[in-house]
């Protein structure tokens, strides 16, 4: 009687205990499948070489006191071959049903989770399936940043952003999450009344009562460029086709910042063809804000931080308004050729920067540009990372996360330079233009390029071939024997200060620093770190009151130096800095610095546990890894 019992309790078990294995047994047969087409981006379990996916509408709710979306997306799409499999891309999310578009259920399973990835979902289709509904609600989105009232810029009202690149998408919509997947999408977004919606989409300039929004992106893009954010703000027109949103309290600071907006995207479009999105807006973020920008098409992201009052980081609108064309129109494949998205980008941002303000001005740039990448070099060799020094990167298996540094960004940018160098600015000008527009809205990657780099222009002089070093420069370690140091005449200025400075150890007449511009001072400090000791630090911190400025670029320079060189005087400016600014740029170097002493470690993780509840997840990941 007591087995019998005991087995009858069991019984329930066994059910689940058959039903896991049956789905496991899929999952691995499935997964058997994936790795027999052998998808092409190694950071999507998606089938994108079976499956065609062409648009994406999303219905979904704003939840402001659970802090989750929650409705629906309907993917349509079109089968290669006899596919009976759908296979998306999710991280954390709650899948509650899955159906075709009559409302028939649809059988899904998810497969195992990796802990950067995330999961695949696997929806089996029926054969005149083009299109499937998946309800869902978003759990702790990694994507998705809620800021309280406090962290805003006005203290009134709550807010939300999104960012989805490199691979978090999946963490607010199940879905392809493959850059070289390029659909059109469309939504219906739901938030508080009288807050905005706005998404990477055709966007209100007024908000209504309803908070009820619809939105359309005609134009097919990648996961990554989807975006959503939700708030009280206000619009303000700056041009044509061009605005700014942000909080009621920064619009103004906001709209005289960037006033040469509108000049941008007229000397873009003079540069490389025509705008084709439609509208450019920015909308300004709060400080914890992860990244200096992000591209979402037609509505860059933005932070606070490049609001200075001085306009001296406007650069940053040439770099998102030039992902308009490499990045949105010409995506990477995948994010080993991250290059081609962000090297592209820095060229065309100095291309915009020197027609609007002057070679001298954005020599120093490329000068405090070239000085970082020198560094990123040498500490990756000196951590035996040389190959991460390469242009084509190799992120298999890693989180593409740590394809992001200076080598993409600036030996890429270098490269394209060189180029420009030896074939003629004129003639790099006319093959870019036509890259652009033959590749739009397709995916590129390294090999294709290098192909066509040599067919459209580097083949018509065997000179310019030879000198080009191709292939050095993108397969190899370093900087090759071509790459040229740019010299900048005003940053030569500060050397010879710094010099007399050394030298005589006194502040002589010399010391002119009349017409400074935040470039200079970033130069002057970063040259001065080099040399300077706790005197003469605490010095200069009395008489340019270095500590106190408002410029996150020149405190961020100053405070990595304060720790460099043990002067803790400022400890309560660097907290109120790290507890008030998100961007990881900044973060970064002064935590790295600090993580050098027991001391500097221990002080680092005490302003990190207050801080980091008001860091984004790309930030808080990133600094813990250093500190613990
Ligand atoms: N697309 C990047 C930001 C990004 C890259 C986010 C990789 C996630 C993964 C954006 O265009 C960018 O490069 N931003 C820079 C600004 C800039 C002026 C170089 C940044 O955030 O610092
Ligand atoms: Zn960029």
């Amino acid at each position: 009687m007591f087995l019998k019992k005991s087995y009858y309790l069991l019984f329930p078990f066994l059910i689940i205990l058959i039903i896991t294995c049956q789905n496991e047994k899929k999952y691995y047969t499935v997964k058997k499948n994936v790795k027999f087409i052998s998808t092409p981006d190694p950071h999507s379990f998606s089938n994108i070489t079976q499956i065609k996916l062409n648009h994406i509408f999303l219905n979904l709710e704003i939840n402001w006191k659970q802090r989750n979306l929650s409705g629906f997306v309907l993917l349509s799409f079109e089968k290669k071959n006899n596919v009976d499999t759908l296979i998306l891309d999710t991280k954390d999310l709650e899948i509650n049903n899955v159906l075709s578009v009559n409302g028939e259920n649809r059988k899904w399973w998810k497969g195992k989770t990796d802990s950067v990835f995330g999961a695949p979902l696997f929806v089996l289709l029926n054969e005149s399936d083009t299109s499937i509904k998946i309800f869902y609600k978003t759990k702790s989105a990694e994507a998705l940043q809620w800021i309280s009232k406090e962290q805003t810029n006005d203290k009134t009202d709550e807010f939300l952003y999104s960012q989805s690149q490199a691979i978090l998408a999946r963490s607010w919509v199940p879905c392809m999450d493959a850059p070289s997947v390029k659909f059109t999408y469309s939504a219906k977004i739901k938030t508080k009344p009288g807050y905005f919606a706005l998404m990477s989409a055709e966007n209100p300039q007024s908000a209504n009562d309803s908070g009820i929004y619809f939105f359309k992106m005609s134009l097919p893009v990648s996961s990554y460029l989807m975006a959503i954010a939700s708030g009280k703000l206000e619009f303000k027109s700056l041009g044509k086709n061009c605005g700014i949103y942000a909080e009621s309290g920064m619009i103004e600071k906001a709209a005289w910042e960037f006033a040469d907006m509108q000049k941008m995207i007229n000397t873009a479009e003079d540069l490389y063809g025509r705008y084709v999105w439609g509208r450019y807006d920015v909308l300004v973020l709060p400080p914890s804000f992860p990244f200096g920008g992000m591209e979402n098409p037609v509505l860059t992201f933005a932070t606070p931080t490049v609001i200075t009052g001085d306009r001296s980081q406007v650069a940053l609108v040439a770099h998102e308004l030039a992902h308009s064309w490499s990045g949105n129109l010409v995506t990477n494949q995948t994010w080993d050729d991250f290059w081609l998205n962000e090297g592209f980008t820095n060229y065309f941002e100095q291309r915009i920067m020197e027609k609007l303000y002057g070679k001298p001005y954005d020599k120093m740039r490329q000068v405090l540009a070239w000085n970082d990448l020198e560094k990123t070099i040498e500490t990756f060799n000196k951590e035996g990372l040389a190959a991460e020094t390469k242009l084509k990167l190799d992120l298999k298996g890693r989180n593409p996360d740590d394809g992001l540094s200076d080598i993409a960004y600036e030996k890429g940018r270098f490269f394209l330079s060189h180029i420009a160098e030896i074939a003629g600015e004129k003639n790099f000008d006319i093959f870019l233009n036509n890259y652009f527009s033959k590749n739009a809205f397709k995916y590129m990657n390294t090999e294709i390029f290098i192909d066509i780099l040599n067919k459209e222009l580097l083949d018509k002089n065997k000179k310019w071939k030879d000198l080009a070093q191709t292939e050095k420069w993108i397969y190899g370690e370093g900087l090759p024997s071509s790459a040229v140091k740019p010299v900048s005449i005003e940053l030569q200025r500060v050397d010879k200060i710094l010099d007399s400075y050394f030298k005589n150890n006194s502040m002589s007449a010399i010391f002119d620093t009349s017409g400074f511009t935040t470039h200079h001072w970033q130069y002057f400090i970063r040259q001065f770190s080099k040399k300077a000791d706790y005197n003469q630090t605490e010095e200069f911190d009395k008489i340019f009151k270095f500590s106190n400025r408002s410029n996150s670029e020149i405190l961020c320079d100053w405070f990595t130096h304060s720790v460099k060189i043990n002067y803790i005087k400022n400890r309560n400016q660097i907290e109120n800095f790290l507890t008030k600014v998100g961007r990881r740029k900044f973060l970064m170097p002064i935590y790295e610095q600090l993580a050098k002493t027991e001391e500097g470690k221990k002080w680092a993780k005490s302003v990190f546990e207050k801080a980091k509840k008001g860091y984004h997840f790309v930030s808080a990941q990133s600094v813990a890894e250093v500190l613990y």
